[in-house]
């Protein structure tokens, strides 16, 4: 019988995946294989980082159904992160809890007025592009390619006019380049002037050089603005599975994320919102956004080296854990993930990252994601040598 669902596709990167366990007869990620494909961080401490926790302790009580505006003690760690490396003044309020980043960039898309026309970046976070499709939103593309290396301006943005809407990465997936300091200020205050409004999304906040930054630091009071900074256990405190991600928005539109988890959502795992909130401990987190940033950088470094020696072309910023670049000697990523298959490993090819979705006629057809957010440092050497046989 036919589906009673209308039928949509995953989303790119698992498209990936599963062409390699086609390839392979793996799932990326086991024991064996390279998932340079892949944007998860490594779930064990890194060097000079904080201990990861393998257990939680929970009661009865946490077995009741969780508040549906977040656990007390999460509410709590998120509002005094965020007011303690950043200066802002939210409360919990202000803060909305989710299963992940993905559940809270997907409702905000989701609740958007439809007057508010979405502004993002033609290269970006793979899933925004079903989002924005599944959900029939009305949006301009703003220039980011090879022709500006990726690194658009104020200015691109500034030329569409209100009602609208920014939605980035910051630092970017897939390609690191980082809106920091006075650039990023300048495009908070444009997300806050009248009729508009903006998503900015940190999931990798802690992936940066030098001390971090954030949207936050520049809201103000974001009780008179529609800004909404998204982040997670995901990558920086290295725990995906947790599956918890937060918004901070205004009081106003935190309470409809709110109203709408009791209808649609039922809240978020006790345990996790304990675990995650144990994460977040001033001190730990202190601990985790310096060796995050040490590590991930010298890893950033070496690939980076390795992979211009090799030939690739890197655009990469200086966040995130990708690498960013184009392929040496007009091949596509396609055809270098077929080789790579032989090695178990694959990258992700650049035209899952193409906002205009334009498939082989992509300019990015022959650009490259190559993740090192799983690796650890001793398989460097074993990595590249798998890279430069597969260009053979
Ligand atoms: C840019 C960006 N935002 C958000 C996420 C959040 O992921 P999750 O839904 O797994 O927390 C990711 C993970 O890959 C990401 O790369």
């Amino acid at each position: 019988m036919d589906s009673a669902l209308i039928h949509f596709p995953p989303m790119g990167v698992y498209e990936t995946l599963f062409k390699f366990l086609d390839a392979t007869g793996k799932y990326m990620g086991t024991e064996g294989t390279h998932p340079w494909a892949q944007g998860f961080p490594l779930t064990t401490p890194i060097p000079g980082g904080p201990d990861i926790p393998t257990s939680i302790s929970f009661t009865h009580t946490d077995l009741k159904y969780p508040p549906a505006t977040g656990g007390k003690e999460l509410l709590e760690a998120i509002r005094d992160y965020y007011n303690h490396f950043y200066g802002s003044s939210i409360t919990t309020d202000n803060v909305a809890i989710f299963a992940g980043g993905r559940p809270g960039i997907y409702t905000t898309l989701a609740f958007l007025k439809p007057e508010f026309r979405v502004l993002i970046e033609e290269t970006e976070y793979t899933p925004y592009w079903d989002a924005l499709k599944l959900l029939g939103r009305d949006h301009a593309i703003i220039p980011s390619n090879p022709y500006n290396r990726f690194r658009p301006s104020l200015s691109d943005y500034q030329g569409f006019a209100a009602p609208s809407f920014v939605v980035k990465s910051n630092p970017c997936n897939p390609t690191g380049v980082t809106w920091r300091g006075e650039t990023l200020k300048q495009l908070v205050d444009f997300c806050k002037e009248e009729g508009r409004g903006g998503l900015f999304d940190e999931a990798y906040e802690f992936f940066q050089t030098g001390e971090p930054d954030s949207a936050m630091r520049y809201v103000g009071d974001i009780d008179k603005t529609n800004l909404f900074v998204v982040s997670a256990a995901t990558k920086g405190l290295q725990a995906p599975g947790l599956r918890v991600g937060w918004v901070v928005a205004s009081k106003q539109n935190i309470e409809l994320f709110r109203n709408f988890s009791s209808i649609a959502m039922g809240g978020v795992a006790r345990p996790s919102q304990i675990c995650t909130a144990g994460l977040l401990q001033l001190q730990r987190a202190k601990q985790a956004r310096e060796a995050i940033g040490a590590f991930y950088g010298s890893q950033r470094a070496r690939y980076g080296e390795a992979l211009t020696e090799l030939g690739f072309e890197l655009f990469t910023g200086d966040g995130g854990f990708y690498h960013w670049g184009r392929l040496p000697g007009g091949l596509t990523a396609d055809e270098f993930n077929e080789r790579l298959f032989k090695h178990e490993a694959a990258i992700l090819p650049g035209t899952l990252c193409d906002m205009f979705r334009r498939g082989s006629a992509s300019p990015l057809a022959s650009f490259v994601r190559f993740s090192f957010g799983p690796l650890k440092q001793e398989s460097f050497d074993s990595d590249v040598a798998i890279l430069r046989a597969a260009l053979g």
